[in-house]
């Protein structure tokens, strides 16, 4: 059985008072719910601060991103040691606004998740195809291709600490979800490209992640799909109360 993820990715948003003050609130409400993993990702200046926010809770903290270097003179970079210094058990890597924005390519997120596994974190690792890719038919070429290449040289034992977020570009930030239909196409895809390159027990124990416009709305449709095993949620992961209800899908 895959435990459920769910994952609140902050992106640049949340000073540390605010950072404070959503999981103040948002500890009581997600207290009582058992069988999922609940993380929350805040920016890097804020780590330490919502660390000791979320002592005593069962909110994990995840970074944004990391570099692959643990130190040098690499200026403006953070650490996989680092993370785990701040008080990091999880890191995001390869999100689609680092790929969009930053130059981040199936390499880098590759070395970068390389550098974070061996610093001990747990990865949730991005892929997700541009709305022009799906047009063209291409979202299953690229879906692979992601995979491929950005888990290459990771061992089975490595994939134990990965978790793989699926987000199609064109349903983050749009209110545009993907249907449950295409989000549990695109998983079982994902998930078969894993059973090619690894093997069948790796592949079912992977845990894929939707994201992409998911509200309280539309998580439990979302969840009742097979092989979709929790959310990275973005924008309603800002207040307690959608979140919380996210996290609460179960109830
Ligand atoms: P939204 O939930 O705001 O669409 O963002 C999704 C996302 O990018 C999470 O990493």
């Amino acid at each position: 059985m895959r435990t459920p993820i769910i994952a609140g990715n902050w992106k640049l948003f949340k000073k540390s008072s605010e950072a404070v003050d959503l999981v103040m609130n948002l500890a009581p409400l997600v207290k009582s719910v058992g069988g999922v993993e609940i993380i929350v990702a805040p920016v890097f200046t804020v780590l330490a601060t919502v660390k000791r926010a979320i002592a005593g809770s069962t909110i994990k903290l995840a970074a944004q991103d990391c570099f692959w270097e643990e130190e040098g003179a690499f200026t403006g970079e953070i650490s996989p040691g680092m993370l785990i210094d701040a008080g990091c058990s999880h890191v995001i890597i390869g999100h689609s606004e680092r790929r969009q924005y930053f130059g981040e390519t199936n390499e880098t997120v590759n070395r970068k998740s390389k550098a974070a596994l061996a610093a001990g974190l747990t990865v949730l690792f991005c892929i997700g195809e541009t709305l022009a890719e799906r047009e063209a038919d291409k979202t299953f070429d690229v879906l692979r291709t992601q995979v491929r290449d950005g888990l290459t040289g990771l061992t089975k034992e490595n994939l134990a600490r990965i978790a793989i977020a699926y987000e199609p570009v064109w349903a983050i930030g749009t209110g545009k979800t993907a249907t449950e239909d295409q989000a549990q196409e695109a998983h079982a895809f994902i998930r078969g490209v894993v059973a090619e390159l690894y093997d069948h027990p790796t592949a079912d124990a992977i845990r894929i992640l939707y994201g992409g416009s998911v509200k309280p709305e539309n998580i439990k449709g979302l969840m009742a799909q097979s092989d979709i095993d929790g959310a990275l949620v973005g924008g309603a992961s800002l207040k307690a109360d959608s979140f919380s209800a996210i996290v609460n899908y179960g109830a």
